[in-house]
């Protein structure tokens, strides 16, 4: 082995540092409803972090094209140059409403890998269906309509369609997609944002009590979420959506160039990665930023796909 291989292992902890960083940075605006220098202050602190890491490192999935972000920018590189060649995948505050507004689930997510390792995701919608560990393969699919999959998970889970909850994204896009679920008897838990956690809920379902994510979101934010799925466990599928030709020129730039591809777990991760997320504000699977006289507490949930561990870390921090 080469000191540049890519040592998940030893980079791990590094990571987990960056995405604590960049929640402890947006701390001081949890609810004062300024989105942008929330989502500002996490990006500038993660890059900060990140440029201290002993990687050669390209974002490939990032804050947006360069003409449009001018940090953390599809194609940056970070870190010092001295160590492995790794991509990188990273949303320095998932939920800028959610922060400004103090609601639940707001994350800080970043996911690094071997060059190569992630699809480059352009930015636009992804119809997206995750589900946990423990179902046999394709129990469901994109070609099923809503009630199919709900019916399928349900006869798999051995319950009933009425013990079966899917968290979707509340959105006017998904009216049709909430009146189907609901014929089949099916709870759902809406969220306004954030649907990064939206899919990971479904890896810790006795926890979260959420069985399914369905509907469209970021592209980005699938690949986040598929990284974070192949170190916990569970199945998840993507097709990008476009409303334009705009849209279907970000994916052409992106090199993609089937427009109908469904995208297993695996075809968007190809390799083993890390994956690291802190909360921002509290949520189902982490607690967000606690503050108290002096200190921040950050809980950071790290995770590496080769061994399938899943660390957390709670860090207390003297302001
Ligand atoms: P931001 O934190 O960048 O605002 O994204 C939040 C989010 O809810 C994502 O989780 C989700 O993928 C996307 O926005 C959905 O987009 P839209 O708000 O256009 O439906």
């Amino acid at each position: 082995m080469t000191t540049h291989d890519f040592n998940d292992r030893m980079l791990s902890l590094g990571l987990a540092r960056v995405s604590e960083a960049a929640a402890l940075a947006s701390a001081r605006l949890i609810g004062r409803g300024d989105e942008k220098a929330a989502d500002q202050a996490a990006v500038n602190a993660m890059r900060d972090q990140l440029n201290i890491l002993d990687i050669a490192g390209t974002v490939v999935i990032g804050e947006g094209e360069r003409d449009e972000a001018p940090m953390l920018y599809i194609g940056e590189q970070v870190g010092t140059g001295e160590g492995p060649q790794v991509d990188i995948a990273l949303d320095p505050l998932e939920g800028t409403t959610l922060t400004a507004k103090d609601m639940p689930n707001a994350l800080t997510v970043i996911a690094m890998g071997p060059r190569g390792s992630m699809l480059h995701a352009p930015d636009v919608y992804m119809d997206k269906l995750a589900i946990g560990p423990g179902y046999r393969d394709g129990v469901v699919t994109m070609d099923m309509t809503p009630s199919q999959r709900v019916n399928a998970l349900a006869a798999a889970k051995g319950c009933s369609t009425e013990d079966i909850t899917v968290c979707v994204l509340e959105r006017p896009r998904h009216q049709d997609l909430i009146a189907e679920i609901r014929t089949t008897g099916a709870a759902i838990r809406l969220i306004t944002d954030g649907d990064v956690a939206g899919v990971i809920h479904c890896a810790e379902a006795a926890i979260t009590g959420i069985d399914m994510y369905m509907g469209s979101g970021g592209a980005p934010e699938g690949v986040l979420a598929a990284a974070a799925l192949k170190c916990m466990g569970g199945q998840m599928f993507g097709r990008l959506t476009f409303r334009n030709d705009d849209e279907r020129g970000r994916a052409e730039k992106a090199g993609i160039t089937n427009l109908d591809r469904v995208y297993t777990r695996d075809d968007m991760v190809t390799q083993d990665v890390i994956f690291a997320a802190t909360g921002v504000t509290d949520g189902s699977i982490l607690s967000g930023i606690r503050r108290e006289v002096g200190y921040l507490t950050a809980e950071t949930i790290l995770m590496r796909s080769k061994t399938g561990s899943v660390r957390r870390m709670t860090y207390r921090n003297p302001t």
